[in-house]
C-alpha cells in the first residue's frame, strides 16, 4: 500500500480572497486531483462556495475536479453541480433519506458517485451502497472546518470499510478527508486508504509547494 495512492487538494484552508492562487498552489504542490468542499451552512456550520467557483475551477484546473457536497439536501444540489466539469460528486449519507436515489441522480448527470460518511456513522451504513458507488469518502474529522486533528478511530473505520468492499465485490476507492498530514499519511494508507485529502497540510506548511512532496517522501520511507 502507499505506492499507488492519490492526493486530493482541498482549497477550504486556502486564502478565500485568492482562491485562484489556492488552486494553483494545490496543483504546483503536486495534488493529483482537487476536491471542492461545498458547505451550505446547514449540514455543516460553515458556508464555502457554490456553482460558480466549481465552474471556474473546472475551466482552469490542470487536474480532475470532484465536488464534496456538505449540504443538507444533496438531491437538490446534483442538478446544480452537473455539467460544470467535475468528474465525481460526493454527498453525505447522513444528509439523505434517499441515498440510492442521489447515487442514481449523480450517475444520470454523467458523474461518478461517491458517498461521504461522518466519523460517528458506522461503516455498516455504507454497505448497501457499495456495489453502486465509485468512492467512499471517510471523514477523519467533524466536517465543515479545515485544520482539525485526525480522529484515531478513523483507522478502524478504514479497515471496516475495506472489508465491506471486499465482501460486496465493490470497486469503490476509499478517501480519507480531514486531519491528514505527512505524519499520519503512511498509517492511513496502510489501513487501506487510496486517496488522501489535504488542505491545511498544504497551506499552513512553511513551504506549501514542498508539502505534498514531503508527504509522499514520508509515505515511501
Ligand atoms: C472539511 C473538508 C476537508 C477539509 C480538510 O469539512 O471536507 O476537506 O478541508 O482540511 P484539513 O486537511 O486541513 O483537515
Amino acid at each position: 500500500m502507499g505506492s499507488t495512492f492519490q492526493i486530493a487538494g482541498s482549497i477550504l484552508a486556502g486564502d478565500f480572497l485568492n482562491l485562484g492562487e489556492a488552486i494553483r498552489i494545490c496543483e504546483a504542490a503536486g495534488a493529483d486531483l482537487l476536491q471542492l468542499d461545498v458547505c451550505d451552512g446547514h449540514f455543516v456550520p460553515t458556508i464555502s462556495f457554490g456553482e460558480e467557483l466549481i465552474k471556474r475551477t473546472c475551466e482552469v484546473a490542470k487536474v480532475p475536479v470532484e465536488v464534496h457536497l456538505m449540504v443538507a439536501n444533496p438531491g437538490d444540489w446534483v442538478p446544480r453541480v452537473a455539467n460544470l466539469g467535475a468528474f465525481r460528486t460526493l454527498f453525505h449519507i447522513e444528509a439523505s433519506k434517499r441515498a440510492m436515489g442521489v447515487v442514481q441522480a449523480i450517475v444520470k448527470a454523467g458523474m461518478k458517485p461517491g458517498v461521504a460518511m461522518n466519523p460517528e456513522t458506522p461503516a455498516s451504513a455504507i454497505e448497501p451502497l457499495l456495489p453502486y458507488i465509485d468512492n467512499v469518502c471517510m471523514m477523519g474529522i467533524a466536517p465543515g472546518f479545515a485544520g482539525q486533528q485526525l480522529l484515531d478511530y478513523t483507522y478502524v473505520k478504514i479497515k471496516d470499510v475495506r472489508a465491506l468492499i471486499g465482501k460486496t465485490g465493490s470497486k469503490a476507492t476509499i478517501t480519507v478527508d480531514g486531519g491528514v498530514k505527512a505524519a499520519n499519511a503512511g498509517p492511513l494508507l496502510a489501513a487501506g486508504a487510496d486517496i488522501l485529502v489535504v488542505s491545511s497540510g498544504i497551506y499552513q506548511h512553511a513551504r506549501p509547494l514542498e508539502s505534498l512532496k514531503e508527504l509522499r517522501a514520508m509515505v515511501s520511507k
